[in-house]
């Protein structure tokens, strides 16, 4: 079971100005990967407030994976990816290239998303833009890679070869 925080980054939602729906949605498409939403936060778009939750769920609380939402874009509010990198001890570019690839699929406003993955200690922490729409779409497109990579973070798993059928 992978413990995961989920946070999400709207002045609007924070002050109760807005019905919070994609981290909701996050809590469901979490339990694909067997895990589980353990912390759930509504921030305003904050970097302080940001660095010091994330900070806190990596260092003090251990999470395995911590996926924001919202807070990615060109508004000057919007500064969800400068927390992320603020905190990171190493980024993981990858994530967030196949998020914004397999999203410019669906829409042209992909590209749009200034969304990063980083890793603090032994925690993933992965953007995503700021709809359940977009949740949905980015979280398909990385899921089937997410427990491997948390497995070999951990130090659970060092082997990445799987066994392929000779033909
Ligand atoms: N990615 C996916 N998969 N689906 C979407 O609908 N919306 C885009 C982009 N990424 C979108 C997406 C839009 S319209 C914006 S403005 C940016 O994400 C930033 O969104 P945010 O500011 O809510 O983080």
């Amino acid at each position: 079971m992978l413990r995961v925080g989920v946070i999400t980054a709207s002045d609007k939602g924070s002050r109760g100005e807005r019905e919070d729906l994609s981290g909701p949605t996050l809590s469901k498409l979490v339990q694909e990967i067997d895990g589980e939403v353990v912390e759930y936060v509504v921030l305003p778009d904050d970097q302080t407030l940001l660095e010091e939750t994330m900070c806190l769920w990596a260092d003090q609380l251990k999470l395995d994976l911590i996926l924001t939402t919202g807070g990615t874009g060109f508004s000057l509010r919007d500064v969800t990816p400068e927390a992320t990198l603020s905190i990171s001890d190493r980024l993981v570019p990858g994530i967030a290239e196949v998020m914004r690839m397999e999203s410019l699929k669906v829409t042209p406003k992909a590209m749009l998303s200034r969304a990063v993955a980083v890793l603090r200690k032994q925690t993933l922490i992965i953007n995503m833009p700021g709809s359940p729409k977009a949740v949905r779409e980015c979280f398909a497109a990385i899921a089937p890679a997410i427990p491997h990579g948390i497995q070999i973070l951990k130090g659970e798993a060092s082997e990445c070869a799987t066994t392929v059928k000779q033909p």
